[in-house]
């Protein structure tokens, strides 16, 4: 492999200054990145950190992106909802964000006045691609009355014509703290039906799936604990409820990582995004991770590369409408005012 990593604006070189200024780095994440791969990683994120200051920008960067992201150059990691919060408090003047469009969506909504940059505008999401303003609007006409909660893996029109919003973290909490007998539950079917397994409000359902989790089977479960005894299966919400109901733990992104600190399992599989179980894996070298691999194409199309050129060019910038923004932003404020929560963490 070459020693240089290649950009939109030329290449650039593995120098020992380089290897130098990222040498920490390095040594934190040796036990998920090849040293093949460093040299290709390095100069790029020697160049973002760099220019990173120079633009008083801060980097986000969801649970599912690479190590080299996910290490090398953001400031802030964490779940959606972690990452909501973050995007409200920071003062930069730039938000970087490693994650999907709804997430810069989240960035641009709790900061509108800030330029928030999503480094390939083609990292969507088969649970916001589900559903439009107008089916919730649609929804709202057939259960008057019936309060909207919004899952945010959703764009900014749809979390406008919500109630409130809620993520993996906090969905049930926020469905409780409404005090009603029913809610409109949107888009995940399957975050909906879980919800619904842990309380006593009627939800009301819309069948969207997210493409990475709806593939990982009650089968597979099986064949982890078969070929792995006393693993601790720890899987994420937006898994059908079969799937679920094999798992020892449910829970968002970061709350497995807060119950692996507490659960010290020997060995783990985290049924979720593939890159989690190696960002997980290097804070917790102990712990030996089962890596199944459902990779998130959307997740995957921030890259070193595009973060360079986004934080060069200051492109491509989310923009929402002021209105929608309006809208949008009283339903996440009405949910970061419920807190946050470890019932479903
Ligand atoms: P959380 O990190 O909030 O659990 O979300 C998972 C996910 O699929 C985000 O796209
Ligand atoms: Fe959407 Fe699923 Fe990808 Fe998350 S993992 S961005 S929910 S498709």
């Amino acid at each position: 492999m070459s020693a240089e990593a290649t950009t939109g604006s030329g290449r650039l070189a593995f120098t020992p200054e380089v290897e130098r200024a990222t040498r920490a780095i390095y040594e934190r994440v040796r036990n998920v990145i090849p040293g093949v791969e460093w040299p290709v990683h390095a100069p790029l994120i020697a160049a973002i950190n760099e220019l990173k200051r120079q633009r008083n920008a801060v980097i986000l960067a969801h649970n599912y992106q690479t190590p080299e992201i996910y290490y090398g150059v953001a400031d802030y990691r964490g779940d959606s909802l972690g990452l909501a919060q973050e995007g409200a408090r920071t003062d930069a003047d730039v938000i970087v964000m490693c994650g999907v469009r709804f997430m810069a969506e989240t960035a641009k909504i709790m900061s509108p006045r800030k330029t928030v940059l999503l480094p390939d505008m083609e990292a969507g999401c088969s649970l916001a691609a589900s559903i439009t303003g107008a089916d919730v609007r649609r929804l709202k006409a057939r259960y008057p009355g019936v309060p909207v909660v919004c899952y945010v893996n959703a764009y900014a029109d749809v979390r406008a014509e919500a109630d409130i919003c809620c993520t993996s973290a906090n969905a049930v909490k926020v469905v409780e703290s409404l005090d009603t007998d029913r809610v409109i539950f949107i888009p995940d079917g399957y975050l909906g039906r879980y919800v619904a397994s842990q309380t006593d409000v009627e939800v009301i359902l819309w069948e969207g799936t997210c493409e990475v989790h709806e593939r990982f089977t009650p089968q597979d479960i099986r064949e982890f604990r078969r070929s792995r005894p006393g693993v601790h299966v720890m899987a994420h919400p937006e898994c059908s409820p079969e799937v679920l109901r094999e798992a020892d733990y449910v829970g968002s992104t970061s709350g497995m990582i807060r119950h692996i600190e507490t659960a010290q399992p020997d060995q783990v599989v985290l049924v979720t995004e593939c890159s989690m179980s190696d960002n997980v894996a290097v804070q917790f070298p102990d712990v030996d991770f089962v890596r199944p691999c459902n990779l998130c194409p959307h997740m995957k199309r921030i890259t070193l590369a595009n973060i360079l050129h986004s934080l060069q060019t200051l492109a491509p910038a989310i923009d929402v409408a002021p209105d929608v923004a309006e809208r949008a932003r009283r339903s996440m404020e009405r949910m970061l005012a419920v807190g946050r929560t470890t019932a479903t963490a």
